[in-house]
């Protein structure tokens, strides 16, 4: 059997993304590989086909070998988040002082949600999106209410406005929670239209939380840019990690950020939200950060070369199928509507093609007859991939 660790000596440079076998991968235990049968290939949740980056496994094993194992303390995480912002984004803004360290992304927006409205308030998002804001925000006792994007999978402003009106006229207090950029349609704002959000989010009196969990993930060419740094953003609240990027959703960790305007809001998030997050996680995330750019680089290269190929693939033997390469995250949106497979594609591709795909239903309106496909695999599996979903409909 081959020994994973050989890969952890892989240069930085190199693309991450070719690092693993099938065979390799298949010997994981997290969610993306034992939900389903080992016939079916799985393309579905967020996780990615690499190894660790090496800073990242280096300060894990240091930790490991010191039993350093207790619980967190200090600001080291939001220290590397605000110089990686410095120097990605160009945004001097992000203050140590005004930022929380939260469990993971989902729980601090439960816990932004919490400092800024109340049961029963609404909570606008732009389907179709990531379902657990459905279900986290349901679970809260909001009522999710639904701005859907426009067929350029962009914020449509007319439809925001009303919501906003519409949201804003009773007694609540409303809250968009924007995602950026945005799952499943990779979508990355671009700084006009987070300007005319936080514009119309103060005319109406919403409060903005900005799930930014993807935003080192962008295409070459594409600019992430940081609600908060926006003119109007300043009373935003914000989620960053570094568990997309680097892979490390099983090392919980999260960085809630408010802009100045909101610092009273995050002043009051109760101290036992801080037990949450793990001490493993905080350093793997702070190693990330800190010291895995040259590794992201790879990486984001190496999805670039996925996007293409998707496309290129598509075109071979699914010409039906709508693909537009999106600008950010490693997810491809996929239109099969005109298949002629229903609703729900993805049961089709599992059930006659063995592979998983994300089905678009539970993204809300705007899902029925789509797929998500995960992009962060090698060639071979992607390939693979869309050899089997187009043996699925023969
Ligand atoms: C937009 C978005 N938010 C949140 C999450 C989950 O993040 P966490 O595991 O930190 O809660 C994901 C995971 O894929 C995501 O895509």
């Amino acid at each position: 059997m081959e020994n994973v660790s050989r890969d952890l000596t892989a240069p930085d440079g190199a693309n991450p993304l070719r690092r693993l076998s099938l065979e390799q991968l298949r010997r994981r235990t997290s969610m993306k590989w034992r939900t389903y049968p080992p016939d079916v290939l799985p393309l579905w949740v967020a996780e990615m086909d690499i190894p660790l980056a090496r800073p990242i496994a280096d300060a894990l094993t240091d930790a490991v070998a010191l039993g350093d194992t207790g619980y967190p303390a200090g600001t080291a995480y939001a220290e590397a988040l605000a110089e990686f912002a410095h120097k990605r984004w160009a945004w001097a803004g992000l203050a140590v002082e005004r930022t929380a360290i939260v469990p993971d992304v989902m729980l601090g927006i439960v816990e932004m949600l919490k400092l800024v409205s109340a049961p029963g308030d609404p909570v606008i998002v732009n389907c179709p999106v990531y379902p657990p804001f459905y279900q986290f925000v349901g679970n809260l006792d909001r009522t999710v209410v639904e701005a859907p994007l426009g067929p350029d999978m962009r914020i449509d402003f007319t439809v925001l406005d009303d919501v906003f009106r519409r949201a804003a006229s009773g007694a609540s207090r409303p809250v968009y929670l924007l995602c950026s950029p945005h799952n499943p349609t990779g979508t990355v704002h671009t700084a006009a239209e987070l300007t005319r959000v936080a514009r119309l989010a103060r005319e109406h009196g919403v409060r903005v939380v900005v799930d930014e969990i993807h935003a080192p993930i962008v295409a070459a060419g594409a600019t992430f840019v940081p609600f908060l740094s926006v003119p109007g953003g300043e009373n935003g609240l914000s989620l960053m990690s570094a568990s997309k990027a680097w892979n490390l959703a099983g090392l919980k960790a999260a960085v809630a950020i408010a802009g100045p305007g909101a610092a009273d809001d995050l002043a009051r998030l109760p101290e036992e939200v801080s037990h949450g997050p793990s001490h493993l996680g905080i350093i793997a995330h702070t190693a990330a950060l800190r010291d895995g750019g040259d590794w992201l680089d790879a990486l984001l290269r190496g999805l670039d070369d996925n996007r293409r190929l998707l496309a290129a693939l598509l075109t071979e033997h699914l010409p039906a199928v709508g693909y537009t390469p999106a600008q950010g995250t490693f997810l491809a949106w996929l239109d099969c509507r005109e298949l002629g497979s229903g609703d729900d594609p993805a049961e089709v591709f599992l059930r006659r093609g063995r592979v998983a795909l994300n089905s678009g239903r539970p993204f809300g309106t705007g899902g029925e007859g789509f797929v998500r496909l995960n992009l962060a695999t090698s060639p071979e599996v992607i390939t693979e991939a869309v050899e089997r979903m187009a043996s699925a409909l023969r």
